[in-house]
């Protein structure tokens, strides 16, 4: 069993939870980029997760998790001393870092949970990392004080403008780039439309642009195809060959199509929140 150590709401809405879980196996082993699998109990649906951060000395690994699913709707109902049946891992490929000296993380929403542990690693690499965090609003800003601790410049911006500055990610990093910052790479993470968006911005700089991929996953093996997509013409699995894909070569509207095809079977699945069944990443 993986005991819950902490528990704390990332954001003023409480859209965002942080989970803090005692897994010394995964907290030596794992590295930025990678994700766990956990299952609450022994008949639980398999939940992969971002690592957002790890202690190797206290043996535990944080998750970030918007209860959206079924099963992360069940996980906001355990408290600190509860414990997860099952958290394996780590598994996927971790961040490539090397080569790189300047990069810029650009987040959307929940994604910046993702993005953060990203930027961490490459700016205690040594990279010059530059962060745009995009937001709806306000209330659900998350992580601002560990983004801003862990990058070289945090520049935060919401659709509505109740908070940093009113415009889109992508719009923001196309101002830097005008302005004259040059980049490695760009590391784009968030919803599938704004990753498709910002890698449409990037694309005619020529700057590389790596995208963490969450698709639909099932067994988080390569097994069962759900987690498929196509990257430069060729099927690839995002548990085992990613989840970070040269974003200038997936093929957006396909996995657009896809993860809006099964958002409805979420939607019917949460009005049975009692069945654990179904379900994706981060919700
Ligand atoms: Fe089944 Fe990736 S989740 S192949």
């Amino acid at each position: 069993m993986f005991p819950i150590v902490s528990k704390r709401p990332l954001n003023e809405a409480g859209t965002v939870l942080e989970y803090v879980i005692q897994a010394p196996l995964v907290a030596k082993k794992c590295l930025p980029g990678q994700f766990i699998v956990l299952r609450l109990d022994e008949h639980g649906e398999r939940v992969p997760l971002t690592i957002a951060d790890y202690d190797r000395q206290a043996g535990t690994v944080t998750i970030m998790v918007q209860p959206v699913g079924q099963t992360t709707r069940m996980l906001e109902l355990m408290e600190p001393g509860d414990a997860l049946a099952d958290f394996v891992g780590p598994m996927g490929k971790p961040t490539e870092m090397e080569g790189l000296k300047r990069v810029c993380v650009v987040g959307g929403g929940v994604g910046c949970a993702i993005g953060y542990p990203v930027a961490k690693g490459m700016w205690e690499h040594g990279i010059e990392v530059d962060m745009v965090a995009g937001f709806r609003s306000k209330d659900i800003v998350i992580l601002e004080k560990e983004m801003r601790e862990h990058t070289t410049n945090l520049y935060i911006c919401t659709d509505d403008g109740s908070y940093g500055e009113k415009c889109f990610g992508n719009a923001k990093l196309e101002q830097l780039i005008k302005e004259g910052r040059q980049y490695d790479e760009v590391f784009i993470i968030g919803p599938l439309k704004m990753m498709k968006f910002t890698s449409l911005t990037t694309k005619p700089y020529g700057i590389k642009t790596i995208a963490s991929l969450c698709p639909i996953m099932i067994d988080a093996s390569g097994m069962c195809g759900g987690c498929r997509l196509t990257v430069d013409g060729e099927t690839k699995f995002a548990c085992v060959d990613g989840p970070e894909f040269d974003a200038h070569k997936v093929d957006w509207d396909e996995i657009i199509a896809r993860n809006a095809f099964y958002a409805g079977e979420e939607e019917e699945g949460k009005k049975h929140i009692c069945r654990i069944t179904g379900g994706v990443r981060n919700g």
